[in-house]
């Protein structure tokens, strides 16, 4: 039995959001963001269009790459913190846009982690279910409105998108795209990254939103130094796992957070920068979204070939980490 990678989408919202944008709204400047973060401009999703919105966009175009309708899926998994509602799911608003009428759907709640994370457990619930054959997955994020605009510590660095990847198991086929995993969690760093209200902690009232709490608080510091550590450790973990050598991989795909993050994870596994897929310039941090929509544009420029191996590895709140080698 094999599971293979047989479309992929991705969705920018139209609206660019500047830095010299973001100089008129708080105590910036294009020349901290870009030097600090690497993030020249974002993409921002228009008021009425939803997290679920921005995924079906995505998701058409990985189903048009996999040449199937949407009666064929038989699993739907949105890694997402920001879902249209906290119920119904937003994979369910998107089976009913499908047709996918067959297809079983939840999201997941790991942050940025959110699209290893759920490509891990489609690729094991397509394995362990005889009947199942498609499972579409999507990283898809709605972040401009969870983020605080008069904050400067956190508003220049995050952007909406959305992204999809289709798998699909062929009975007569060995190999599995899938090479390596490894996924982790540390609940002793709850705090230095998370939405403090709008949950069973602290449910909306006057001082939520007097406050500005149904909005991302994050320690930056703190978090930039265990994210570094984190992917390098969990990149290894699964080349060590796979048996390969770092060369044998064709392309990197890290979280789409900050450029010099990006950089000091390449540089310890010593994978050469034009191995290392970067557009944080253009979309800013999307949290579940990035790396797909790395992914997606990497196999629409050919610059993943049919055969290649990905590492992806990404970092955020819980907080959560990992990395996954895909053979494409
Ligand atoms: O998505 C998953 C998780 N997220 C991340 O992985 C993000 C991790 N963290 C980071 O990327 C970086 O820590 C930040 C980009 C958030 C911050 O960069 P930094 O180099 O760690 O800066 P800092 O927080 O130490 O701030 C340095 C200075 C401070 O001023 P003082 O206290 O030294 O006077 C900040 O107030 O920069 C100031 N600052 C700004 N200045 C201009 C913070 N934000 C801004 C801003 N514009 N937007």
């Amino acid at each position: 039995m094999s599971i293979r990678i047989a479309g992929t989408g991705r969705y920018i919202p139209e609206k660019v959001l500047t830095n010299a944008d973001l100089e008129r709204m708080v105590d910036t400047n294009d020349e901290w963001i870009r030097t600090r973060t690497g993030i020249e401009e974002r993409h921002i999703a228009a008021e009425n269009e939803t997290t679920s919105d921005m995924a079906y966009q995505a998701g058409l175009q990985a189903i048009e790459a996999a040449g199937i309708t949407g009666s064929d899926i038989d699993l739907i998994i949105v890694a997402t913190t920001t879902p249209d509602y906290a119920f119904p799911n937003t994979a369910t608003l998107l089976q009913n846009r499908f047709g996918a009428k067959n297809a079983f759907c939840f999201d997941i709640y790991t942050a940025c982690t959110g699209l290893i994370s759920s490509l891990e457990i489609a690729f094991a619930l397509l394995e362990s279910r005889k009947t199942y054959r498609h499972a579409l997955v999507f990283g898809a994020e709605k972040l401009s409105c969870i983020t605080n605009w008069t904050d400067r510590n956190t508003c220049v660095l995050f952007g909406d998108g959305a992204s999809c990847v289709l798998l699909e198991k062929d009975d007569g086929a060995e190999e599995s795209a899938l090479l390596a995993s490894a996924l982790h969690a540390n609940g002793q760093y709850a705090n230095i990254l998370k939405l403090p209200a709008g949950g069973s902690a602290m449910p909306a009232c006057q001082k939520s939103i007097d406050e500005n709490l149904h909005t991302i608080h994050m320690e930056g510091k703190e978090t930039f130094k265990l994210a570094v550590g984190s992917m390098v450790s969990a990149c290894e973990e699964v080349i060590a796992q796979a048996g390969i050598s770092p060369d044998d991989i064709a392309l990197v795909i890290p979280h789409q957070a900050n450029i010099r993050i990006i950089q000091a994870v390449a540089k310890r596994l010593t994978v050469p920068n034009e191995k290392v897929y970067c557009n944080v310039a253009k979309y800013g941090n999307t949290s579940a979204a990035s790396i797909g929509i790395c992914f997606d544009e990497a196999v629409r420029a050919g610059q993943i070939k049919r055969g290649d191996i990905v590492l992806m590895t990404s970092f955020g709140g819980g907080l959560t980490w990992g990395a996954i080698l895909i053979r494409y």
